[in-house]
């Protein structure tokens, strides 16, 4: 069958890469892909925002499984487009898309379903936000309700930056009718947790748990970005933990949906924080994780496209267990110089291996091609997995194998998997 997937990073990569291995796929297409996905799939010159052109793509093409990578399209309405024309789509619709295009929606639904969530407050207007933080105890967190590209969510340490952080959302609107509401929420310490869990509005399954590194240098420091890297599975989401998860947060959060109407096929990616009271909701994205999806992808042994398939005819839970590997992934993210601020493009990568070697794939983000001659084109540039029987080998794959890619100003952190390795050596 043909397939298509929606997106240019490094997590539609993975999945390009992963629906490429089923059995059932023969043709994979890729709007608008990257110069990596080029090499396994066809890409289509549509950007992700052009909705109705995707779909009246799809339809001309006959692409029988779309695969939606990125919140924006989503946000936007697509699987609703897709619907209309009876085209098969993986993601929610509009109203699904919610729990990650508003912060507020979300906030609301977990208060309203009792999933555990860090307390926080609702603002309309800067003058009674900032009169707000007069009486709080810092840091807090301040979030913009909409999608921000990543951006929206600012930890302020007292009221000077909460002023700052307040009037550019809301007054001077730098993430436009995005910050026209806001969220103040409590600030909590601990170890973060992402669960993706697949669900066909009946049935919700969790894959792997993994970890990512938010923070642009090592020791979990510096400006937040995309994500630098991220390993899966992780030893810190025991099995207690995870069955808390799946009886208070997935279990609620499919209850909650189906008592207001919305039939969610796709991804829930529980982002978690890990506290003495247990785990507690930080957000909810409607997607695969990046980079986590390029680490979980390579440890999936069943079929994605026929995974895909049953949640979209509502089939999960006939689908059986999901296989993994026995494996560990660890993927190490290469940006360019100054991510996550100002970086150049054009530059130079030598040294990408030609196919997959010693355990390690590497997933393109931000390429473009000059003839044989590959360049830089983003800010995240390449993820490169390794996988292992253990997190410190699989570690030790991907650093080798980044210590052979070069380009200029190549940004990388060298601690991916530090919290974890120190906790297993204390056990040990
Ligand atoms: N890794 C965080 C995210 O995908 O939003």
């Amino acid at each position: 069958m043909k397939v298509m997937v929606i997106g240019s990073g490094g997590r539609e990569h993975a999945l390009v890469w992963k629906l490429k291995q089923s059995r059932k796929v023969d043709k994979i297409f890729c709007a608008p892909g990257n110069a990596g996905i080029a090499q396994i799939a066809r890409c289509v010159n549509i950007q992700v925002e052009r909705t109705r052109d995707l779909a009246a793509f799809a339809q001309r093409n006959k692409i029988q499984l779309t695969v939606v990578g990125p919140e924006v399209p989503l946000a936007r309405g697509i699987v609703d487009e897709f619907k209309k024309k009876k085209l098969k789509i993986f993601g929610p619709d509009k109203k699904g898309a919610q729990l990650e295009s508003s912060k507020i929606f979300s906030k609301e639904f977990m208060r309203k379903y009792n999933i555990p969530t860090v307390s926080f407050r609702i603002f309309s207007s800067a003058g009674e936000a900032i009169g707000f933080c007069k009486s709080v105890e810092f840091p807090v967190v301040v979030k913009a309700d909409g999608l921000a590209a990543g951006k929206g969510v600012i930890i302020v340490k007292d009221l000077k930056e909460a002023t700052e952080a307040i009037e550019n959302i809301m007054v001077k609107a730098v993430f436009g009718k995005a910050g026209n509401r806001i969220l103040i929420e409590s600030f909590i310490k601990g170890q973060e947790l992402s669960i993706m869990a697949l669900t066909d509005g009946k049935t919700i399954i969790p894959m792997l748990p993994s970890q990512d590194h938010k923070t642009a240098y090592d020791g979990d420091k510096g400006p937040n970005t995309g994500g630098m890297g991220a390993y899966c599975p992780t030893d810190i989401a025991t099995p207690e933990i995870l069955k808390k998860i799946q009886e208070y947060v997935l279990e609620p959060t499919l209850k909650g949906l189906i008592k207001e109407g919305i039939t969610y096929k796709g991804v829930i990616y529980a982002g978690l924080m890990l506290t003495a009271d247990g785990p507690k909701v930080l957000e909810y994205n409607c997607r695969f994780g990046d980079p986590e999806t390029q680490v979980i992808l390579p440890l999936l042994r069943s079929d994605l496209c026929e995974l895909m398939l049953s949640i979209s005819n509502q089939k999960l839970e006939s689908f059986g267990k999901l296989q993994w590997h026995k494996d560990y992934a660890a993927c190490v993210v290469m940006a360019s110089k100054g991510y996550p601020g100002n970086y150049q493009r054009g530059v130079r990568i030598n040294g990408l291996p030609k196919k997959e070697e010693n355990g390690c794939v590497v997933f393109h983000s931000g390429t473009s091609k000059n003839g044989d001659q590959w360049l830089t084109a983003g800010g995240r540039v390449l993820g490169v997995t390794g996988r292992n029987r253990d997190l410190k080998s699989a570690l030790k794959n991907a650093y080798n194998m980044v210590n052979k890619i070069k380009f200029d100003g190549a940004q990388y952190r060298r601690d991916i998997g530090f919290r974890i390795l120190r906790n297993n050596e204390r056990e040990q």
